[in-house]
């Protein structure tokens, strides 16, 4: 691909302006850096700084300061002692004003600003303590921040629930579609940080004014726009970065960017200079139409800044990803300028993303900041720098510091950016040096746990022996400082933690269902008997047609993962239970589609046994299959006959309850249902089953009543979510995976959740079962991991 000449040079001359702007910066900070006007002004500061930090020494601090180390590792423990201490509000504040100023491009001195902030922290303190102060919430603490149901739970109280389900999709989207080579888990948190950063700014431009519709159209927007732009981080930077494409697919891929943001037109896919067709055309799809939605929210005095700034921060990353370590010759302007720019403008653009009218402030304070994090970023990722050949400040100072003398010291340098923040741009505010203290020593706090005290010695001797005094009142600072902790880094170690849980969890998860699927396929087959008359040997034959068909076993799986991985009962044990709950399900579907109920022709990807034989055959087998489900109830020898009793006599009631189901089903062909007839049609002839494999194990462990009652709320809401999900299967769904006809419901004119309420709305409802079974589980007293994973099974399958 050709670019015109002229966008060249608009893309050059827009870029020009930036590097002018940003070499005056630079000039500023060098001529600090190389004076060191820097280390009296910090050190003055520091002294003042470190009589709120350093602790008095009394027998009280020593046992508190213990208890901290022991419990840091339980976040919500953590956030608990803290507040115990009567430390959390200084904590929160701290933490709030870091974001304030870092994300939000504010000044901490603004009375405006001041009481903002201090509502947040009330609010959040409220959240986390669970003080009662958000009445509405369903899942305090930190999780209700970090789970999926609870930012599910939150959209739902700003009437935006589409977006966040539209949003959820594409996230799960952009990870299966990551080639292997990066990282999807980091894609993913990326995009949700951008994605939260937009939100903030939005949530900051609205006001008591702002009407709670305009709230809620506005907050839809911005779930959009962080997500259109944030795609650009795995779609264009980091894939750039990764060595997935080669050189000539770079360049290619590089020109339709620069032409799409010089244009604001994206290209069409021609002909591809490599293998890589398929991830590109999946990119482009996608980041097109992330480009026209955010490209027809512009307003017509901001776009132009839109796109320069886009193109600033496109252009200053290139050069900066171009640059080759093995090169000794880079100017300090050369290695730093970049920098600036592009720490700068990834910030710069989030305003203008969502078209905010012009802030001189913001603008003046984010370019100067971003730098700031820059530096600190480099820092603590130098050794993986080095690795991966990238250069940054620091790779390069410690590849040629010793035939370079004229390199700045980039470890000096992020002092000096922070002093020059401090003082020049922030007006020596207080609190701005407060918190910018706090968060420079937890930063080496924080590298000198992870790296270990040695290598951390090492990085210093490197980095700052060049101002002895000044290093040892730092260190003296990082051995002895307290209290410069901060939420964002509990946050990020909390959903780090939770991602790497979760992923470990999942393939639990998935290796048990495969597992003990295969285990109950073998169970299933009903053997037929030598010598047995001919009528009974075709019956069997028939219950085996249905039976080994490709289902999914679910109801029988989870019976056996409660029984026997959360019980503790003898897998061979249980054996007859869950042999009688696929037969009783199995009974059921072919009922289901029997011409007087569904009139279905395909189940379990095979033709339906009313198909092959007759309705006559199929009900008997129907029913055949239900005698021999109570026959193996009846033999769970291993058990007290009372308890299995018990466990009959619930099982025939619930059977009762279901058949009652089916009949509220095909009652209410073409009919309106309210919502509530819906769900409770769902629960009978659907959610049922699901209770039952979940109560039938625990009755016959002797479970306490108080967890099979919070069993059957599970169950309720799971099974309502599970039949929601097979209603829009079977209008959206792909009929070879499922195994079964799709559009029947409408070709029935069945009234399902879908059909009544329309699709979207249908998924609405699921996903606040899901919530609501979400929170069930989490009344149960124990920890069923197993369950939170079969929901987001239930919810995102497709078949
Ligand atoms: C289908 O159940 C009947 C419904 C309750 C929607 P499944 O979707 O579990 O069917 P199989 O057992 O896998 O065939
Ligand atoms: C079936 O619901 C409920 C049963 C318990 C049989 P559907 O009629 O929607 O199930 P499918 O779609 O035929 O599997
Ligand atoms: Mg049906
Ligand atoms: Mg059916
Ligand atoms: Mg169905």
């Amino acid at each position: 691909m050709h670019m015109n000449k002229n966008f060249t040079e608009q893309g050059d001359t827009v870029y020009q302006c930036a590097e002018h702007k940003a070499a005056q910066y630079f000039a500023a900070l060098y001529k600090q850096v190389m004076d060191k006007t820097y280390v009296p002004i910090l050190t003055k500061d520091i002294q003042l700084w470190k009589k709120n930090h350093i602790p008095q020494r009394s027998w009280l601090a020593f046992f508190t300061r213990g208890k901290r180390a022991a419990v840091s590792r339980d976040y919500q423990k953590y956030l608990e002692w803290l507040n115990y201490t009567g430390k959390l509000d200084d904590y929160l504040d701290r933490s709030v004003s870091y974001i304030y100023m870092r994300d939000l491009g504010k000044a901490l001195d603004d009375s405006r600003t001041k009481t903002r902030i201090q509502r947040v922290v009330t609010d959040l303190k409220g959240h986390l303590m669970h003080s009662g102060a958000n009445e509405r919430e369903d899942q305090p603490g930190l999780t209700g921040l970090t789970s999926l149901a609870g930012f599910y739970r939150w959209a739902q109280r700003e009437g935006i629930e589409s977006a966040a389900i539209w949003v959820i999709d594409k996230l799960k989207n952009v990870s299966s579609h990551i080639p292997e080579e990066m990282d999807a888990e980091q894609a993913e948190r990326k995009l949700i940080k951008i994605i939260v950063g937009v939100i903030l700014h939005v949530i900051e431009e609205m006001d008591e004014q702002t009407t709670s519709a305009e709230r809620a159209h506005r907050l839809d927007e911005a779930i959009r726009i962080g997500y259109s732009y944030g795609l650009t981080y795995p779609f264009i930077d980091d894939l750039l970065d990764s060595q997935v494409l080669t050189a000539p697919e770079k360049e290619q891929y590089s020109a339709m960017i620069r032409t799409a943001l010089l244009t604001g037109n994206v290209p069409e896919l021609s002909e591809w200079p490599g293998v890589h067709l398929e991830i590109i055309q999946y990119v482009h799809t996608e980041l097109k139409a992330a480009f026209e939605y955010i490209k027809s929210l512009q307003k017509p005095e901001t776009e132009a800044t839109f796109f320069e700034q886009s193109y600033v921060f496109f252009h200053s990353q290139d050069i900066d990803r171009n640059k080759d370590l093995a090169k000794a010759d880079y100017t300090n302007e050369e290695l730093y300028i970049p920098v600036i720019l592009k720490s700068s403008s990834s910030r710069l653009i989030v305003r203008s993303v969502i078209s905010a009218s012009e802030d001189k402030g913001f603008d003046e304070r984010t370019f100067f900041y971003g730098i700031y994090n820059q530096l600190a970023d480099d820092f603590a990722d130098m050794y993986d720098d080095m690795r991966d050949g990238a250069v940054t400040p620091y790779t390069y100072y410690l590849k040629y510091r010793k035939q370079r003398p004229d390199l700045i010291n980039p470890y000096e340098l992020y002092w000096t950016v922070i002093s020059y923040l401090i003082h020049n741009v922030y007006h020596s505010d207080a609190k701005t040096l407060e918190v910018m203290i706090d968060r420079a020593i937890n930063g080496l706090k924080r590298c000198k746990e992870r790296v270990g005290t040695e290598q951390y010695n090492e990085i210093m001797e490197i980095f700052a022996s060049g101002n002895p005094e000044f290093n040892r009142l730092i260190q003296l600072m990082v051995r002895k400082a307290d209290d410069v902790d901060f939420f964002d880094k509990l946050l990020r170690d909390q959903i780090n933690t939770q991602l790497k849980n979760d992923r470990m969890e999942k393939e639990k998860f998935q290796t048990t269902i495969r597992t003990v699927r295969d285990q109950i396929n073998d169970l299933l087959k009903i053997p037929r008997p030598a010598g047995i008359p001919p009528m009974k040997e075709s019956l069997i034959e028939a219950a085996n047609y249905s039976l080994t068909g490709d289902g999914k076993r679910i109801r029988p799986i989870l019976t056996w993962v409660l029984g026997v991985e959360v019980y503790g009962l003898q897998s061979a044990a249980i054996e007859p239970l869950l042999r009688s709950l696929e037969f009783m399900h199995t009974a059921s579907l072919i009922f289901d589609d029997l011409p007087s109920q569904d009139n279905a022709p395909t189940r379990r990807g095979r033709p339906t046994l009313h198909q092959v034989h007759n309705s006559a055959t199929a009900e008997l087998t129907g029913l055949y299959l239900i005698q021999k489900a109570i026959q193996e109830q009846a033999s769970l020898q291993a058990f007290n006959p009372v308890t299995v009793l018990a466990l009959m006599q619930y099982s025939a009631e619930k059977a009762e309850d279901m058949c009652m189901g089916q009949a509220m089903d095909l009652h209410s062909k073409g009919k309106a249902m309210t919502l509530e007839q819906l769900n409770m049609m769902c629960f009978y002839k659907t959610g049922l089953a699901f209770e039952a494999s979940l109560v039938m194990p625990a009755i016959l462990a002797g479970v306490q009543s108080a967890e099979i009652e919070a069993l059957k709320k599970f169950a309720y809401h799971a099974g309502i979510a599970f039949q929601i999900k097979d209603d829009l299967l079977d209008l959206e769904g792909d009929h070879h995976l499922l195994g079964k006809n799709t559009r029947m419901d409408a070709e029935n004119n069945n009234s399902t959740f879908v059909s009544v309420l329309g699709p979207e709305a249908a998924r609405i409802e699921m996903w606040d079962h899901y919530c609501h079974a979400v929170e069930a589980l989490n009344a149960v007293p124990r920890k069923i991991s197993f369950l939170n994973h079969l929901l987001d099974y239930i919810i995102n399958r497709n078949r």
